[in-house]
C-alpha cells in the first residue's frame, strides 16, 4: 500500500509572503499526496484498466489524474523546499554558472520572472540532459509542458493560488517576492548533485547524458 507523506516545510522562515497564503497553498499539495496515494493503490484489475477509450474512458482519467498528481507532489516539494529557511544571498557554483550562462544575475532573474509572467503554472530553472547547460521551462499545468530527463534547480510555482490571497493580480510583485526568498544552498546542493551524477555516469560510460541514456 503506498502511504506517502507529505513534507513539511518552515513557513515562518519566508518574507512577504503572509501565513494564510503558504497553508492555503499547503493544503493543495497536500490533496495532491492524497490523490497519489490512492491512485498508486488501485489494484491492477481488469476491471480497473479494460475501459480505455481516448475521449473518455475510466483509464483516460486515471492517467490524467496520475500525472497532475505525481508532478503536483514533486514540484511543490521542489518549490517549498526552495522558498523556506533562509540562505538567501546568491553565492556559490550555482551562483557562478548561472553568471556564466545568462551574463548577469539580474539578466537571469529578468529571464525568469518574465517566463513567470508569461506562464500559469510553474517557470522551473532546469540543467537539461541534451546540452548540460540550464534552460528555463514555462508550463501551464503540473503536466503541461513538462520535459524528461531535466534536473530541476529552481521551482517556481506562479499559478494564481500561490499568491492570489496575499498580491490579487500583481504577479509581478509575488515573483519579486518569491526571488527574494529563493534559498541557494538548496540550489547548490541540487547543482552539485548534479555534477556529481554527471561524473559518475561519465566514468562509466562514452555519452554526455548523465543519466546513461545516450
Ligand atoms: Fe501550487
Amino acid at each position: 500500500m503506498y502511504n506517502l507523506k507529505p513534507e513539511t516545510f518552515n513557513f515562518k522562515s519566508v518574507k512577504g509572503i503572509s501565513m494564510r497564503q503558504l497553508d492555503e497553498h499547503y493544503k493543495l499539495y497536500v490533496g495532491y499526496v492524497s490523490k497519489l496515494n490512492e491512485i498508486w493503490n488501485i489494484p491492477y484489475l481488469p476491471s480497473n484498466y479494460n475501459d480505455s477509450n481516448p475521449t473518455y474512458s475510466k483509464m483516460r482519467s486515471l492517467k490524467l489524474g496520475e500525472t497532475y498528481a505525481l508532478n503536483g507532489t514533486k514540484l511543490h516539494n521542489l518549490y517549498f523546499q526552495n522558498m523556506t529557511n533562509g540562505n538567501n544571498t546568491p553565492y556559490g557554483p550555482v551562483l557562478n554558472a548561472i553568471t556564466k550562462q545568462f551574463s548577469t544575475l539580474d539578466n537571469f532573474i529578468s529571464y525568469i520572472t518574465n517566463v513567470g509572467l508569461s506562464m500559469r503554472g510553474w517557470a522551473i530553472l532546469t540543467i537539461d540532459s541534451i546540452d548540460n547547460k540550464f534552460h528555463i521551462i514555462g508550463s501551464d499545468l503540473h503536466d503541461t509542458g513538462s520535459v524528461w530527463l531535466s534536473y530541476p534547480i529552481l521551482v517556481m510555482d506562479v499559478y494564481e493560488h500561490a499568491y492570489f490571497m496575499d498580491f490579487g493580480t500583481d504577479r509581478k510583485k509575488y515573483i519579486n517576492t518569491f526571488i527574494q526568498n529563493i534559498n541557494w544552498a538548496i540550489l547548490n546542493q541540487r547543482f552539485q548533485k548534479y555534477i556529481s551524477l554527471m561524473k559518475s555516469m561519465s566514468m562509466n560510460r562514452q555519452n554526455t547524458c548523465p543519466f546513461g541514456f545516450y
